[in-house]
């Protein structure tokens, strides 16, 4: 089936459609709803009572998935009504044609879609025209407009280039050629509600001898394999956390049940060529191999909880829908990682304290092996003095739990930055460099940074929030799982209690019932270090099931060693983008009849 023989319009489709785009526009009020709105300007044909109108389809997005409405032109009246269930379309890929993942700056989409001239219309009735790969190919830029091709088919996205969320740069690397190559690469295009936007933009169709798919390699081809007790999130690029009730089975968790957090295929680094680029002051650059940097510098080892900033979104988006993967209580973990000291690295390359006195605003920042297709690679930064602070024990790793960093992990290298949010810890690191800047990564500048629960994508600018850096203090139940039945009688309820920044957690405060009534847990697992306490305590509580009890509301919130306790609940602290969710932790069971 082609995409227009699945127009999200079938209203359009039959006898009098044909080629010629036909402009729509929904009334003004209609376009007033939901906050969050988002206009878009899809090319839709057929036998329209046509209106010098822009064509436009506005794709509502509520609060909730639920709310998630598209505007669909009613075939009676020539109006726009909401559409029905079936073309609910998601925001978090509404418009992605391609870019890194979804984008963010969907205010400003809205912004100049609204602001966009119309289109020349063309006559409906006439079948798609047949384009070569060639003709395609010469409309590369905005001047000659922007074609691209999936499947057979050729669109005319030159409209929708602003709008892309990952950005404009990126969605003009596929212009005058096939999306299918980059779609391979960020899986989230894949997706109904994308090809549905696609669809808008059809302009003709490819001869049928060019027709046959363009020959591309799978990029997460070379992924390494992964353990099968793994809840994935999204298979390209692979992100997975293991079941909660074996998080905690141990203190420190098996590399292959460890969480993974991939934005691109994993890099093939050969080991034997591998260098580690450190640009030191005075432009001096090192060129470390795996050997020098085993020989030349001393072994350090540290236990550390890695945390993604997403850990437990799923809860955020349960209040109101949030854009990102839906992670549940386990997008942590906690390894013994050995390498060298960062700070040791940088004091080779001739770094020194008096740098650190004078520190200000300098950053460390760190840049990956895995790029995207427009050659961007993976790139964080920290603060200069959280690497050379004394006693920092921000690590280049080549160990996990005892073995060779895995594949999956980092291999050959990457950064432990103890206490930091799981983002600055760049693996498969390539480079490393001393600024006066924060990195210019899209994941330091515009993603992993927190907001009021007022901002929303229309308002959104990510240049007035910091980076995420040290993380608050957190905690959450393993066992029993949500919905399980417990047996009467007593109870034993475990799980994790962590805090950034080194902050040790001093107690952790179980509750059976919603949080009127609390008992203190046991806390099990490495006693920590005052300030730097660098890994979760983990913890249970075993006590009586009151025996008239036919559900338990449990409840857990962890306090740190500056006194910080976890929010009571998520709705203050609910963020478009879902990071930092560490409201008091909730599992509600069932009580077993005696
Ligand atoms: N480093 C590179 N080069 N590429 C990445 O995609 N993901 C980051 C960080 N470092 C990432 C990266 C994120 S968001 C997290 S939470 C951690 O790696 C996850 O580390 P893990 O997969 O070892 O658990």
């Amino acid at each position: 089936m082609s995409l227009a023989e699945a127009t999200p319009f079938p209203g359009l489709k039959g006898a009098g459609s044909g080629r010629g785009a036909v402009t729509f526009l929904p009334p003004r009020a209609a376009l007033t709803g939901p906050a969050e709105m988002l206009l878009l300007r899809p090319i839709v044909r057929g036998p329209w009572v046509l209106q010098r109108t822009p064509r436009l389809a506005a794709v509502a997005w509520g609060s909730h998935p639920q709310a998630c409405t598209a505007w669909t032109p009613s075939r009676t009246h020539g109006t726009w009504s909401p559409g029905d269930g079936s073309r609910r379309w998601k925001v978090t890929a509404v418009g992605a044609l391609l870019g890194l993942g979804a984008g963010l700056a969907y205010g400003d989409h809205r912004r100049r879609a609204a602001e966009a001239e119309p289109k020349a219309e063309a006559a409906p009735g006439a079948p798609y025209p047949v384009f070569t790969r060639q003709e395609v190919g010469r409309h590369r830029s905005l001047a000659e407009r922007v074609w691209v091709t999936y499947g057979g088919e050729v669109f005319d996205i030159t409209d929708f280039v602003e709008l892309h969320p990952g950005g404009k740069s990126k969605i003009l690397l596929a212009a005058g050629g096939a999306l299918e190559p980059f779609w391979a690469l960020y899986a989230v295009h894949s997706q109904e509600h994308v090809l549905e936007i696609l669809r808008a933009y059809k302009v003709g169709e490819l001869s049928p001898e060019e027709q046959s798919q363009p020959s591309q390699g799978d990029p997460y081809s070379g992924d390494p394999p992964r353990h099968p007790a793994l809840k994935v999130n999204s298979l390209k690029p692979f992100n997975a956390e293991p079941p909660a009730e074996l998080l905690t089975e141990t203190y420190l968790t098996p590399n292959q049940l460890f969480f993974k957090r991939n934005h691109l295929p994993v890099p093939a680094v050969d080991p034997a060529s591998y260098r580690l680029r450190v640009e030191g002051p005075g432009g001096r650059v090192l060129a470390l191999s795996l050997p020098e940097l085993k020989g030349r510098f001393p072994k350090h080892e540290v236990t550390v909880t890695l945390q993604c900033a997403g850990n437990r979104r799923a809860e955020m988006s349960r209040v109101r829908q949030v854009k990102g993967l839906e992670w549940g209580v386990a997008a942590i973990s906690t390894a013994r990682w050995g390498g060298v000291r960062l700070r040791d690295v940088l004091a080779h390359a001739g770094y020194g304290e008096e740098e650190e006195e004078e520190a200000g605003e300098q950053h460390v920042c760190f840049e990956g092996l895995d790029k995207d297709l427009s050659g961007a690679a993976y790139g964080a930064s920290i603060p200069y003095r959280t690497a050379m602070g004394r006693g920092a024990d921000v690590l280049l790793a080549y160990e996990m739990n005892g073995e060779e960093l895995p594949r999956d992990h980092g291999y050959p290298l990457r950064v432990v930055v103890p206490g930091v949010v799981g983002a600055r810890n760049v693996k498969w690191l390539g480079r490393v460099s001393v600024r006066r800047e924060e990195s210019p990564s899209h994941w330091q500048r515009n993603d992993y940074k927190g907001f009021s629960p007022a901002v929303d994508w229309d308002t959104v600018d990510f240049t007035t929030a910091p980076a995420i850096q040290e993380l608050p203090v957190q905690s959450a139940i393993t066992e029993p799982a949500p919905g399980a039945t417990v047996p009467p009688g007593e109870l034993t309820v475990k799980g994790y209690a962590w805090s950034g920044g080194g902050r040790g957690v001093v107690r952790v405060d179980v509750s059976l019932d919603g949080g009127r009534t609390w008992r203190v847990a046991e806390l099990t697992g490495e006693e920590q270090r005052p300030g730097r306490a660098w890994a979760w305590r983990l913890w249970r509580l075993t006590a009586p099931v009151p025996p008239d009890a036919a559900e338990l509301d449990i409840v857990c919130k962890a306090v740190d060693a500056s006194y910080n306790v976890q929010p009571d609940t998520v709705e203050p602290i609910w963020n478009l983008r879902g990071v930092l969710s560490n409201a008091w932790h909730r599992v509600r069971v069932t009580v077993a009849e005696d």
